[in-house]
This record gives structure tokens, C-alpha cells and sequence, in this order.
């Protein structure tokens, strides 16, 4: 993963075609997406190459167990 400064945070990109943090996609699941798809139409991770859709559901998986432990 890519690592770039954005204000005062470090942010960690999931997508780097369209430059979406790990940061806005906890954000879109905490804002009720349930899906990589939902996750793509909200913020446009996914949206090219597709190769960060392995991690984006990597994401929402530990997101899942995280809220039904
Ligand atoms: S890295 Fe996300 S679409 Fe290419």
C-alpha cells in the first residue's frame, strides 16, 4: 500500500487509481455500505483496474467480525 501525508494524518490508500484511503472506506461502511459495489459506487474504489477489490472485501470481512464479536 501507497502512503501519502493529507493534512495533519497519514493516510493509506486502498485504491490508487482513484486515490481512496482506508480512511474513506471506514467511513462508507460506517455510513451502511455493505458490498465492494457499494463501496465503488460511493467513493470509485474499484472503479478501474480492480485490483484493490480483494482488499476493500478484506476491509468490509474484518468490519463484519469487528461489529458481530
Ligand atoms: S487500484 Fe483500485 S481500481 Fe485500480
Amino acid at each position: 500500500m501507497l502512503f501519502s501525508l493529507r493534512g495533519p494524518f497519514l493516510a493509506m490508500y486502498v485504491c490508487v487509481c482513484r486515490a481512496v484511503t482506508e480512511n474513506e472506506v471506514h467511513d462508507c461502511i460506517a455510513a451502511g455500505a455493505k458490498s465492494a459495489r457499494q463501496i465503488r459506487d460511493t467513493t470509485g474504489a474499484g472503479g478501474d483496474c480492480a485490483s484493490c477489490v480483494r482488499k476493500i472485501c478484506a476491509i468490509l470481512k474484518r468490519s463484519e467480525e469487528l461489529a458481530t464479536a
